[in-house]
């Protein structure tokens, strides 16, 4: 892969690039292993069900800054691609993924840059998930870079049937017939009434706990 070097933004070369973003998404793993562990401690349940991270691919990102209308720089991808690093947070319940995004939020060394809230407001193809773009400090031998990294927060239902469009959508090439794109938003519903019926239900076997252990104790 061949990248026009620019001299002034301290990232020279794809490598360089690759182990910042690795860097940054290490980062972010690991605190949200910490958080996990934390919630468990205090509300004996993990919130978290499984974590996956990636690295977009060089072809990916000339690919985006092409339909920029962007020249293949490190500078332009670092400037304008805001999803090189990008780590994906699968929970179990709604109300998990919210309280993700506030514990995110409080951490004194990351910055959200963006918020994108697709569970109040879904995509019309039925995409529902939580977006943030934030950046993590990497430090390096002299000196510390901020690296942005692309959060996605969803449960495990509404990764399920982002996968399954995702996969659709790419066999069609964005254009899936009407008719499929039509289930698709009637499975996001039906995902959405899973969801809610599951929260449901969790906060009531909860409270049913709750109550048990206040009577043991009296
Ligand atoms: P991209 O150029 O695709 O990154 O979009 P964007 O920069 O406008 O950001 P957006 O928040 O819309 O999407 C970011 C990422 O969310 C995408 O790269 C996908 O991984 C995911 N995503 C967004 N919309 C959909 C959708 O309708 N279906 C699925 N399966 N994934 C989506
Ligand atoms: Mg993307």
């Amino acid at each position: 892969m061949e990248w026009i070097n620019n001299e002034d933004d301290g990232i020279e070369t794809w490598q360089e690039v690759n182990l910042l973003y690795n860097a940054a998404l290490k980062q972010m793993e690991t605190k949200m292993e910490i958080l996990n562990e934390e919630f468990r401690h205090i509300n004996r349940y993990n919130p978290i069900e499984h974590v996956k991270a990636r690295i977009k691919s060089p072809e990916s990102i000339v690919k985006k800054l092409k339909r920029k209308g962007l020249d293949s720089t490190i500078e332009n991808m670092v400037n304008h691609v805001d999803d090189i690093a990008g780590i994906r947070i699968i929970c179990s319940f709604t109300s998990d993924i919210y309280r993700i995004a506030d514990m995110i939020e409080h951490q004194k060394d990351i910055s959200v840059l963006t918020v994108k809230d697709y569970i109040t407001f879904p995509k019309v193809s039925g995409y529902k998930s939580y977006h943030m773009i934030v950046t993590v400090p990497v430090y390096l031998s002299n000196r510390k870079v901020d690296t942005k990294v692309e959060v996605q927060i969803r449960t495990v239902a509404m990764d399920f049937w982002a996968s399954l469009e995702h996969k659709i959508n790419y066999k069609f090439e964005g254009e899936a017939p009407a008719h499929i794109s039509a289930e698709l938003v009637e499975c996001a519903r039906m995902v959405a009434d899973l969801d809610d019926k599951m929260l449901k239900l969790n906060d009531e076997i909860m409270e049913l706990e709750k109550i048990r252990e206040n009577e043991a104790k009296s």
